[in-house]
Order: structure tokens, then C-alpha cells, then sequence
């Protein structure tokens, strides 16, 4: 079995690697931004995810890299790989550095090195329009965060193989929230509404339909659609409604949508019963609450929603919460949605669904969100 190497993104390796379990599964942690899977998964849905850097198929780790390695000994190695994995083709060799230095390799020579042993009559360098990337990573440990203790024991590791393209429509920095037709405050950044909707998934069970009960400018509505994931969203403002329809028109997503202006306690009427549904959604709170004080209420009310529309789906959410929680997962002592954490799982529990990950992620000096997701209880 071929394996297939993963590598994350530097913003949250945590996040990454719960991406990618929800995604499609794993079978190995590297390193924290390296994921190997060598089992016969099928990793259609890796083009879904927000986090994803790198997939490189055929891939190789080169694991405890002597202090005295040089580009020279890398290259007979990869040279090794390449006659058994690098196809007949024009090819480049791509390196990156990530986490902090792993020896004095430099990227600069392993390209040139590495480029030189694989050249061949069958193989020759195209920088600008290769066939096949062959992926080079120096991984340090750098970006291991006080709670990662579990990766006391991971050595900085060499990691390689044949870059699988990822689907393109990931360019976040060039889909700001204010450069659409409708923008608000409230809109959710493009990858972290893709990052919800992935933790929506799970190997064994991708959503056909994402429903959005608080959908404000349309951020995930708009992240669903470019997916092919059809979309029924909702919000008690007309404003937003109209504004979400502009921004899925000018998004023009594949994903088929409904836009309704009504109130969350309406959403189980209007959608009815509807398997293969899951529920992505950062309910309101504070001012923006409609009907309440705090916005509880109304996330409750969509719990019970879903759990009536499909009480085989999954949710994922996001609550407000304080910035101490970032630094103290263990704590349940901090206050989310108004309440303590312990009383608030009460509550969510008793709508039919248990909590299955959560996650603080800073959103000012302020705020904070929890990133919740929740599988059925049954
Ligand atoms: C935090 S915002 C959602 C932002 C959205 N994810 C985006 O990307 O723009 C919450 C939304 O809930 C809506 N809302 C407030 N009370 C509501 C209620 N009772 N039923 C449905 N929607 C409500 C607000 O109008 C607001 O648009």
C-alpha cells in the first residue's frame, strides 16, 4: 500500500489534523503539520478542506535526520524513491522548510541536488509546467503549543513525494468577506466557514445539504456552494437574506441554494424531514441576538431543529467564550455562551446531541469562539 503524505497549514496544526480525521481519517502523526495515511481510504474529500498545504502521494519519510546529513546523501536517497515512484515525464523539485530549522540544509541546494540525480532521457526539468512535483519538506518542530506535550517524542523528520493538486477553489486571501456584493461585520472568514463545514463530515459520511439557520451575509452558505454542497439558509433579517443572495449569485458556486427569511423556531417547518443534512451555523449573540437576551435560547432552538430534520446528522458551530479558555483547555471553569461549559453540555445533551470536539480560536483581545461539533447522542 502506497503511502500518501499530508501536510497542514501553519495557522492551526490542532485544527489541520481534525480536518483531515473528519475529512477522510489518518493513520499517523509525523509531525504536527504531517499527517500519513497508508490505509485504502478514499481521499476524494481532501479537496474540501481549508487546511490543507500539500498531498503527496508515493511519499517517503526519513525519520531521526542526522545533525551531519548533507543535500548530497538526500539526493541518493530520493534518487532511490524516484526510480520506482517518479513517473516517465517533465518534473520539478518543489522543497519547503517547515517549523524551525531542521539542520543547515538549504532548500536552494537540495532543489538543484536532488534535480541533477533525477534528470534522466525519461525525466527532464521543467520549472515553470511540470507533469509531476516532486514535494521535498524539512519538518522542525517548532510549532508544537503547550498543550501538544504528546509530541515531546516526534523527531524533525524529511518528508517526500508526488504532489496531488488540491482543488483551487482555496485562494481565501483573494475571497475576502468585504469584496463581495453584501458585506456585514458578522461575515465569517472564507476558511474558517470551510473549516466548519469540513468538521461536519465524517470519513464514512459527507453532507449533500448544509443548512444555515442564522446565515447573515453567507459566509458558509457561500463555502457550501463553491463545494457543490446545496444549501438551505436562513435568517430572520431581510436584509441579510437579500444580501446572502447576492453573494451566492456573485460567488457562483456549483452547490445549488434556498435563501428563506424566517426565524430559527420556523426552520423544521420549512425544510421538513431531510437526511443527509448537517447543520453549520455561528448563531447569534449579544445585540445581534434577535428574541433573547444572549442568543441561548436561540441556539438551543436549533439544536432541537436539527435534531428533527436529520437526527442522524452532525453540527458544527461556533460560541462565543473568553480569551482565557485558549490557553487552559483543560479548564471547565470559563464561561461559553453565558453559561459554564458544564452546564451548557447539559443543555446541548439534552436536544439529542453529544459533543464530540471542541476548540477555543481567538477572535479579538476580547472574544474568543468555541468551535463545537456534535454527532447524535443515540
Ligand atoms: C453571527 S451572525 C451570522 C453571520 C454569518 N455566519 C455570516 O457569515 O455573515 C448571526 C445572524 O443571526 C441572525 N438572527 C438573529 N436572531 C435570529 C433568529 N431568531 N432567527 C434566525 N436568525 C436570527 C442575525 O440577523 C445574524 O444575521
Amino acid at each position: 500500500m502506497q503511502q500518501t503524505i499530508l501536510i497542514g497549514n501553519g495557522w492551526n496544526p490542532y485544527l489541520f489534523r481534525e480536518e483531515i480525521r473528519s475529512l477522510v481519517g489518518y493513520d499517523q502523526i509525523i509531525h504536527p503539520r504531517i499527517l500519513s495515511i497508508t490505509s485504502d481510504n478514499s481521499l476524494q474529500n481532501l479537496s474540501k478542506s481549508a487546511l490543507l498545504d500539500d498531498n503527496l502521494k508515493n511519499a517517503e519519510i526519513l525519520y531521526n535526520v542526522p545533525s551531519n546529513f548533507t543535500e548530497e546523501k538526500l539526493s541518493e536517497i530520493i534518487m532511490k524513491w524516484a526510480i520506482k515512484n517518479l513517473p516517465t515525464g517533465s518534473f520539478a523539485i518543489r522543497s519547503r522548510k517547515i517549523g524551525e530549522r531542521i539542520s543547515l540544509l538549504s532548500r536552494k541546494k537540495i532543489e538543484k541536488e536532488v534535480g541533477a540525480s533525477l534528470m534522466s532521457q525519461q525525466n527532464i526539468v521543467n520549472l515553470e509546467n511540470p507533469e509531476y512535483e516532486v514535494v521535498v519538506v524539512l519538518a522542525g518542530l517548532e510549532d508544537i503549543s503547550s498543550r501538544e506535550i504528546e509530541f515531546d517524542k516526534l523527531t524533525p523528520v524529511i518528508v517526500w513525494g508526488l504532489r496531488t493538486p488540491i482543488d483551487n477553489n482555496r485562494q481565501f486571501e483573494s475571497r475576502s468577506p468585504i469584496d463581495r456584493p453584501f458585506f456585514k461585520p458578522v461575515s465569517l472568514e472564507p476558511r474558517l466557514a470551510r473549516l466548519m463545514i469540513s468538521l461536519s463530515h465524517k470519513p464514512d459520511y459527507s453532507p449533500s445539504i448544509i443548512i444555515d439557520p442564522f446565515c447573515g451575509t453567507g459566509g458558509i452558505a457561500i463555502e457550501a456552494s463553491l463545494q457543490g454542497i446545496q444549501v438551505l439558509a436562513s435568517d430572520l433579517d431581510t436584509e441579510m437574506t437579500e444580501g446572502t443572495i447576492r453573494n451566492l449569485e456573485w460567488s457562483k458556486g456549483d452547490g445549488k441554494f434556498i435563501v428563506k427569511h424566517c426565524g430559527v423556531e420556523d426552520i423544521s417547518s420549512i425544510w421538513g424531514k431531510n437526511i443527509q443534512t448537517s447543520f453549520v451555523f455561528d448563531p447569534p449573540y449579544g445585540r445581534n441576538a434577535w428574541k433573547s437576551n444572549d442568543g441561548l435560547d436561540l441556539f438551543l432552538e436549533a439544536l432541537k431543529s436539527a435534531n428533527y430534520i436529520n437526527p442522524n446528522g452532525t453540527i458544527c458551530t461556533m460560541l462565543p467564550t473568553v480569551p482565557e479558555f485558549i490557553n487552559d483547555h483543560s479548564s471547565e471553569k470559563y464561561l461559553v455562551m453565558g453559561k459554564k461549559w458544564h452546564d451548557l453540555e447539559l443543555l446541548i445533551v439534552n436536544t439529542g446531541w453529544s459533543v464530540v470536539f471542541k476548540y477555543p480560536i481567538k477572535v479579538h483581545r476580547s472574544l474568543a469562539r468555541l468551535i463545537l461539533v456534535c454527532h447524535p447522542l443515540h
